[in-house]
């Protein structure tokens, strides 16, 4: 299998129109844009309007990267969610169609807001198998779904958005190559981050509210730092880089200042700390390749530069890669999409 990794070929990346300010949800919470702020960092989220489902986000998001990577066909699709448009099927085979891929395979991953660093494995995976010579990997959230409007310390912080990756085949040496990816999970602290109802366990609501996402934030925080920075040290280790030659840094976006005590940890310069955490929240599973695609579109990641990925969140789950960022465009949410119809 030497030879056959799976390196980054286009990334795009989409959000949806209406705009959250901390300002809406001091109009209707007991909260305040200053609490907002200088407790998570974040001024702003994006919301669907009423109708919009986690696919039409996923359509947009893939029309860009396919469009980055100059490519209209794909081997496979892979999908990461928490909010799938429906408790089953799954949601990938509903984008493949729309986009008019055929008959690909296409699956959803569920791993929380590590869902891209687990699809990132999966999707290289498939090719360093030989199974796919090219795959489409989309993130896709709509947390303004699941989140209970009434509960202040989750409606403040999550958005809804979606990015996308094409990864083809080709060898480690190359810029866009991944990294090995180090993933890791701990169930004992499962119910950190958990929706109460819905699934086999607990099929509706027992109590008011049971639908809704529910997380110990001040829990989690502790295990994100702790956990994203060992994914972090071992996933450099296994590229065989050290700390010191990591130029950039995509971590999830969960809080502004995890960011900084996560820099802290590495011993990363706080400019090579990536966050776009103010203008679109937390986005869950698309929170690592939206800010890449923001970030690569803006300059603030360049080709050739050493980034290093990371993310952590429900499960607990957790994962971190790398890799040298590749001369692909960026196609951010306002670029136009390349519509397949
Ligand atoms: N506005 C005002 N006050 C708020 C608030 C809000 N939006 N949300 C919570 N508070 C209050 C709490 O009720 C609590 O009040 P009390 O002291 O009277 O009980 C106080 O602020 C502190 O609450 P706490 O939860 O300890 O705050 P925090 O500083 O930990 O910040 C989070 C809360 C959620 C922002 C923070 O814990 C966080 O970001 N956690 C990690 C999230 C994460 O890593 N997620 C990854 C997977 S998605």
């Amino acid at each position: 299998m030497t030879g056959r990794t799976g390196v980054l070929a286009g990334i795009g990346a989409w959000l949806p129109p209406d705009l959250v300010t901390n300002a809406d949800l001091a109009d209707r919470l007991d909260t305040s844009d200053e609490w907002i702020r200088r407790r998570t960092g974040i001024r702003q989220r994006h919301a669907v309007p009423a109708g919009m489902a986690a696919s039409d986000l996923a359509v947009e998001a893939c029309s860009r990267a396919l469009k980055s990577a100059e490519v209209s066909q794909v081997d496979a699709v892979v999908l990461t969610t928490s909010t799938p448009d429906r408790p089953l099927p799954a949601t990938a085979p509903a984008v493949a169609a729309r986009l008019g891929l055929g008959t690909v395979p296409a699956f959803d991953v569920s791993a929380v807001c590590s869902g891209f660093l687990y699809g990132l494995a999966v999707a290289s995976g498939l090719v360093a198998a030989g199974t796919a010579d090219r795959v489409l990997l989309v993130a896709t959230e709509v947390y303004s779904s699941i989140v209970d409007p009434l509960d202040r310390s989750t409606a403040v912080i999550f958005g809804d958005g979606a990015a996308a990756a094409v990864l083809r085949a080709g060898s480690a040496d190359e810029p866009g190559a991944l990294g090995p990816v180090v993933l890791g999970s701990d169930g004992e602290f499962g119910d950190l981050i958990r929706i109460p109802a819905g699934g086999s366990r607990q099929r509706v609501p027992l109590e008011p509210g049971d639908e809704y996402f529910r997380m110990a934030g001040s829990e989690v925080f502790r295990h994100a730092v702790n956990r994203m920075s060992e994914a972090c040290r071992q996933a450099v280790t296994a590229a065989g880089w050290q700390l010191a030659d990591v130029e950039r840094l995509a971590a999830h976006q969960a809080n502004a200042r995890i960011l900084g005590a996560l820099g802290d940890e590495l011993g990363l310069p706080p400019g090579h700390v990536l966050s776009n955490i103010d203008t679109v929240g937390n986005t869950g599973s698309a929170s690592v390749p939206l800010l890449l695609t923001q970030a690569a579109a803006d300059g603030r990641v360049e080709p050739g530069q050493r980034v290093l990925l990371t993310a952590f969140g429900g499960g607990l789950a957790w994962g971190a890669t790398t890799l040298t960022w590749p001369a692909v465009p960026a196609l951010g949410p306002s670029e136009h999409p390349s519509r397949r119809d």
